[in-house]
């Protein structure tokens, strides 16, 4: 069956191949902060809800979408940590609890968080903790969620198309195509998951 998706995230890294493996047999409605038809930000209650309310009812939400905060533990300021918190986790999970009332029954929300949430890197604290909150709230909101609504994460490792700008980061760890990953994504979406973490590594 030919699915409504919204893709929050769509124009990055990540959510590029999410919207080319998706469109293959769904409608996929893209948005971002800088979208020009659909512009939404994630930081902002209002801003969600006009971008629900402007798009109609959806069979799946996805978010590909969130900054952390990358430094050292001993110089971490709690309004460096907050930028995490506020941005990935809030941003993510704003989207979820606005997004379940405009999703068709038996729809699907996927988020997204990363390997750090079980193989933390130096200056990753901020990461870790916000990935792990994600996945945690996953896991319960699946539990709860009426009429057939599904939940799930994505937490890829480093990507091959970011493998220039963060291997300092990430020795030794494998990167993975974004194609790959975003694999992942439609297994959520067109599968039958609930409260799953989808490892891609
Ligand atoms: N890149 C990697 O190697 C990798 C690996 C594992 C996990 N991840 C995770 O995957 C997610 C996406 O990463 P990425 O590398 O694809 O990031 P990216 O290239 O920076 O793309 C981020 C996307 O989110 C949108 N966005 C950012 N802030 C937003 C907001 N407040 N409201 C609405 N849209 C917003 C951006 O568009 P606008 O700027 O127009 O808003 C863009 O479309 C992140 O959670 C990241 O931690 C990435």
């Amino acid at each position: 069956m030919k699915k409504r998706i919204l893709l929050v995230g769509a124009s990055g890294t990540l959510g590029k191949a999410v919207a080319t493996q998706l469109r293959q047999q769904h409608e996929v409605i893209t948005a971002s902060r800088s979208d020009a038809q659909h512009p939404v930000d994630l930081g902002s209650d209002n801003s969600v809800n006009a971008l629900l309310r402007a798009i109609g009812p959806v069979d799946a939400i996805i978010a590909t979408t969130g900054n952390v905060h990358f430094g050292p533990l001993t110089r971490m300021s709690t309004t460096q940590f907050q930028q995490g918190l506020q941005d990935k986790l809030l941003g993510q999970v704003r989207l979820a609890l606005l997004g379940q009332h405009h999703l068709n029954d038996g729809g699907s929300i996927t988020l997204t968080t990363g390997i750090l949430t079980e193989q933390p890197i130096a200056q990753g604290a901020n990461a870790t903790a916000v990935n792990a909150g994600i996945e945690g709230f996953v896991r319960a909101a699946a539990l709860e969620l009426p009429r057939g609504l599904r939940i799930n994460v994505v937490s890829p490792s480093v990507l091959q198309e970011a493998w220039d700008a963060y291997a300092d980061f990430f020795p030794g760890f494998e990167a993975v195509s974004a194609a790959r990953a975003a694999l992942a994504y439609q297994r959520s979406v067109d599968g039958i998951a609930n409260g799953q973490v989808f490892k891609v590594w």
